[in-house]
This record gives C-alpha cells, structure tokens and sequence, in this order.
C-alpha cells in the first residue's frame, strides 16, 4: 500500500543578510514535524529555500558593488551549511532564481491574464521595500509602515493588478468553513476582522521602476511582483505546470505552511486567492507562528541584536539548541531568547533530567550485573503506574504533534523522562543491591529504566537527531525495529536480558556563569569584528609627519583592572629612566598577570590624558584583526627598555 504523504514547507528566506536564530527557528519547527512524520511511516516533501527577487535584494546587492545574483549566491551557501549544521532534512532547496521556478511563475501570470485575473492598469500608492509590500495611506501607523514601523516610499507606476476583490467572499467563505485552515485561531480572527471583511482592493503584482525580479514574459519592462513571485514557489518546487509534474500530483494540497505571524496576511489572502484563481485546492493548513524575541522586541540586523545560531551550535551542539528552541517557546506565541535561558535549560532538562537518567541507569547495571541483566525478574508495585504513564505520554505527545504543538510534546516526553527519575527514588535500586536475595527485583527495576529510556529516545529523535545514536551505544540498541515509533506502543520490547556499555556524558553540565561571561566576550569581539571591516583608508603622510609620534621600548612593571569597567587595564610601564602609568582597552584580551613582564610599544609623546578618572601617559600600541582579536605590539627579540622605534 502507498505510503500517506505529508507536505510542510519554511516560508523561503530573504538572502539579503545572514540568518539569525529567529529563522532557524521556523526551520527546526519545520524539521522536527519532518522528521516525527517520517517516522510515523508518512511520505514526507519538506521545502525550503531562498525568497532572491525584490527591491530589497536589489539594494543591498547594489551597496555591496556585486550584481544580485552573486550577492545571494554567497548567502545562499551559507544558508545550506546552516541548515546542515542544524540537522535540516529538507526534501527540496528552491532558490526563485532557479529556471524552472521563474518559467512557471511567468507561465502562471500568463494565464491568470489571459482569463482575465490580472489587467493593466495604474499603481499609486505606498510602498516598503523592506517588506516587499503596498500600503494604503489609512494602513500605516504614523505614518510608517505598520509591519516593520520604517518608512515607506511613495510609488506611481504602471503595473498590472490582480484581482483579489473577487476572491474575497469566497476566502471568507472558506476560513469560515474549515476552522482549522488559519491557526493558531486569534490569528483566524484577525484576518477576517482586519483584512477580510473590511473589504479587500485588487493587488498590484508587477513593477517597473526595478528590474531584479522575473520578468513578465508578454510585457518585459515589467518584472513580477516579488510576493507572488515567492508564493508561487509552493507549487513551482513540485513541478507544477512542467512536463514532470508528479510531485504535484503527488503532494499537494500541502499539509500545512509554517510561517510567521508577520506574513501570515500573505499566506491567507493573497496565497489562496490565487490558488482559486488557478482552480488548484487549497493548503490545508496555515500555521503562524509568533516570534523569538529578545527583552520584548524582535531580532533585526538594524537594531543590532540578532544571535547567531552557528556560535551556538559550536558550542553546545546543534540538538540541545532545537531543543532548547522548541521547548522554550509556545509555538504561536512569541518567547524571549537569552543566553541564560538557554544555558538554564540545557543544564535543568538535558544534563540532569535526561542525561543523568542514561548515566544513572547505565552505571548501576555495570555495577550491580556487569552490564547484562539475568533473564529471571520480578516486578514491583510502581511499575504499573510507570507503564501508564508512558502510554499517556505517548497518546498526548502524538496529540500535541498533530497541532504543532512542540513544547508540549516535548513536555510530554519529559513527564516520563522524570518519572523515571522518580522511580530510581522510589525503588531504591542501591539498597537493594546490598542483599543478592533481591537480585530479581533489581534486575526488573533496571530493566524498567533501560527500557523506559529506550521510549524517549525513539520520542526525541525528531527534536534531537544526533542525541538517539548516543544513547543506542549505551543500551546495546541497534537501529531498526526497536527505535521505530511502533515499537514504543508496547511495553517490553526490548530483551529481559539486554546489555549497556557506558559511554560518554551525552549533556555535560555547563558553568553558567563562566559560559556567560565567555558568550559576551564573543559577542563583543564579533561586534568589532564590523567594526574594524567598516574603518576608513586614512590619508597618505609624509615621513616627518610619521616622526612627529615618539615611540620607545616601554617594560610592564605592574598592572591592575580600572574599576567599573571590564575593558580598561592601567599599568606601569617602566620606559627608560621614568615609568609611566598607561590606561589601555585590553582587559578583554589580556589579564593582568599576563601583561605583567611584557615589553611592549609605548607612544610616549602623547598629551596625557585621563580616564576614568585615571590618568594615562601614552598609549601601548596594539594590532587588532578583523576577528575580533587583539595583541599588544612589541620587539621581536630583547632589547632594553627606553630605546626608540623608529
Ligand atoms: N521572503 C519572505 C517569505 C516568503 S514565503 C513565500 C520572508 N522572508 S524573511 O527572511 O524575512 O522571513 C522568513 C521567516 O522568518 C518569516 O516567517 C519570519 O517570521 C521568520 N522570522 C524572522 N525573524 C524571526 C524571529 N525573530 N522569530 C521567529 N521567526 C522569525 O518573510
């Protein structure tokens, strides 16, 4: 019999700048249902890509001084690695600078003309071109645009419209009819109740004060509206309108359409009406999920607060990072990023609740069995309860999956991930190995532990798939019949006599405080990383200018951190016959007893000057990167202190 399919897709990003860890967020959502419908036996297409045309990329490329194509080339790749670091098992990568998706989008805006869905006409009105769309004047809020709040520009052009007028009872109609078409429900409402039923006016879907977008095929000044251009990829990915076109036939209508919440307005109206328009069936599902924030705002390159997700992923792996996504937040409301959140939950949930549980239970069958586990065994009166439990959890965790509901899903997993921990408490099993005469009730509670492990582990494999191999090697599991998701539905599959070899901590507990501090100095050294990029080409001076700046030979004699501040050192430095007291930036780069003894480049004729309060005579030359890292200057074999660099 074939296989039921499953059909969920990103929205595809703009390359217009690097991915912070509020996009890789969709993505990881997205990867996780992947992979738990894949293991419930489903034929799964998952799609991403990249969103390339637009105004917006034009600019940016342009800023650059490279063309738009190799602008987003060089993001592009690096969006791939990304997504290889993070685990993303996408089926398809569609970039809409790819031929066939740019011949079907001309294709489709062919025939929407051509039965008379888009006709030519004026476009007045606003723009911006951050978001890539129109705006009437009683839309913005303060005048700004009221997605992003930034300005926006005033268009007059010719361009063609699409008629979304027409589709609009027919879009109400169907939000009305099938509940579970917008979720999370609020956002339901607020389309119908901010967009919908206020009346919708026909949509400008081309421009031509640009041209970085694909061209309308029968008019060539004009390039394709970007936002349709990008919908569009949802059917194009599938061989929609080619000669090969079995993907279509084969997956679509798609199961659900993660995105978030800012363009769910795209993915509800335009989106569909569209669809209608091209007498196609509808998604099934549009999901909209809210957004990671940080202290309440949301991450943007322009206000300079976006996290990286691969310095994350360097360091504590990529699966505790999606883990750490897709239980922290509530998918569908917005949740607040931080370091120390994050820190918190790997230590709480990973390292003890569930690493500790795989180390506890490994270790005490070495100990107590010699890492095999006698056939004979005898049950005890929590172990019913245990069995339940887990078979609630299953029930509820499959439920939650079925509603994108991942945090609860994974509190789900987690409920038995503790109640295992309980049962260690309650059983005792280190005071039943004292007497051999309750062999059989050790064994039995042991097994319960391995096997209980065995369960979560099957359960985390979408959220974290690098973590379930790990654990296999310590429970002398084998990839196969008893890590499928059927296996978990019966207690007891895994051999009475199974045997566990210890391993590596799976989760080892990080210092929070320690870790923060280091997270920070990365974050500044990244931080002066554009820093130093940025810095202009100074003027050309001559040699007697060069010589008008006195530079010795000076020794370190002490040194100490100014107080208030984690960036300035003062030392003394000993230059010839006077030692000077030198105020430097290098606490970051350099602790005190480091720089103590060190011979370095002084400027000695420089105006004293005070900071912090502190006076400074001259300035110890230093040699930054743009890395980010810093080293003081100094002769490269010894000489004495005092003499001059010239
Ligand atoms: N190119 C359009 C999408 C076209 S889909 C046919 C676009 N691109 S985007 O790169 O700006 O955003 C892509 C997705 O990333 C959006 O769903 C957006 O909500 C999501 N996120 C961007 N920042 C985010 C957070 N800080 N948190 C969660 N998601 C965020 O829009």
């Amino acid at each position: 019999m074939d296989k039921p399919t499953y059909y969920i897709t990103t929205p595809i990003y703009y390359p217009s700048d690097k991915l912070h860890i509020g996009h890789s967020y969709t993505t990881v959502a997205a990867d996780a249902m992947a992979r738990y419908k894949r293991l419930r036996g489903y034929d799964v297409m998952f799609l991403t890509g990249t969103d390339e045309h637009g105004q917006k990329i034009e600019r940016v490329a342009k800023e650059a001084g490279v063309s738009p194509k190799e602008f987003v080339d060089g993001i592009v790749d690096w969006i791939k690695v990304l997504w290889n670091d993070m685990d993303i098992t996408y089926d398809k990568f569609i970039r809409t600078t790819d031929d066939d998706h740019k011949e079907t989008v001309q294709k489709i805006f062919k025939r929407l003309y051509d039965q008379g869905d888009i006709y030519k006409s004026i476009y007045e009105g606003l723009y911006c071109t951050p978001c890539e769309a129109f705006f009437t004047e009683h839309q913005l809020v303060d005048g700004m645009c009221p997605d992003c709040g930034r300005d926006v520009e005033d268009v007059k052009e010719e361009s063609y419209f699409f008629k979304l007028s027409k589709y609009q009872d027919d879009l109400i109609k169907h939000i009305e009819e099938n509940p579970d078409f917008i979720q999370p429900k609020s956002r339901k409402n607020e389309m119908l109740n901010n967009f919908l039923r206020p009346g919708l006016e026909d949509l400008c879907v081309s421009r031509t004060s640009f041209d970085w977008g694909i061209p309308v095929e029968f008019d060539k000044g004009h390039v394709v509206y970007v936002w349709i251009d990008a919908l569009s990829n949802y059917i194009t990915a599938l061989g929609y309108l080619s000669e090969d076109d079995e993907k279509f036939r084969r997956y679509w209508p798609a199961d659900v359409h993660l995105v978030g919440k800012e363009i769910i307005r795209f993915h509800t109206i335009i989106w569909p009406a569209l669809l209608m328009a091209l007498d196609i069936p509808l998604p099934k599902q549009i999901f909209g999920h809210g957004w990671l924030v940080i202290d309440g705002g949301k991450m943007s390159k322009s206000v300079g607060n976006v996290v990286d997700p691969k310095i994350l992923i360097d360091r504590y792996g990529s699966d505790a990072i999606r883990y750490f996504l897709l239980r922290e937040v509530a998918f569908g409301q917005d949740g607040n990023f931080s370091n120390e959140n994050l820190i918190n939950r790997i230590n709480s949930d990973l390292a003890n609740d569930f690493g500790n549980l795989v180390s506890r239970s490994v270790t005490m069958v070495e100990k107590y069995f010699e890492g095999t586990l006698p056939e004979d065994q005898e049950a005890n009166e929590f172990d019913e309860g245990v069995q339940k439990l887990i078979e609630e959890a299953i029930k509820n965790a499959e439920d939650h999956m079925e509603k994108l509901l991942f945090n609860e899903a994974l509190n789900d997993i987690w409920t038995i991930v503790r109640r295992l921990n309980k049962y260690i408490d309650e059983t005792t099993p280190w005071i039943l190995a004292k007497d051999e005469a309750n062999n059989k009730i050790l064994a039995n509670v042991l097994y319960t532990l391995v096997e209980g492990i065995r369960i979560v582990t099957v359960m985390i494999e979408p959220f974290m798939p690098q973590t379930p191999a790990k654990v296999w090697e310590q429970i002398g599991v084998k990839e196969g019949e008893l890590t499928s998701w059927d296996s978990i539905k019966k207690w007891g599959s895994m051999p009475r006599t199974l045997s566990v070899k210890r391993g590596e901590i799976i989760f080892p507990r990080i210092d929070l405080k320690k870790e923060l501090a280091q997270l920070e100095k990365d974050a500044s050294k990244a931080k002066k990383k554009v820093k130093t990029k940025e810095e202009p080409k100074l003027e050309e001076i001559t040699i007697d200018e060069f010589f008008k700046s006195e530079l010795k030979i000076g020794e370190v004699l002490e040194c100490e951190p100014v107080p208030k501040t984690d960036k300035l050192l003062v030392s003394k430095i000993k230059v010839g016959n006077e030692v000077r007291q030198i105020v430097s930036g290098i606490a970051e780069y350099y602790t005190p007893e480091e720089f103590v003894g060190k011979k370095v480049v002084v400027v000695t004729n420089l105006k004293p000057v005070k900071l912090r309060g502190i006076l400074s005579e001259g300035m110890v030359l230093c040699a930054s990167d743009d890395e980010g890292n810093l080293v003081a200057v100094g002769p490269l074999e010894d000489i004495k202190d005092g003499s001059m660099v010239k």
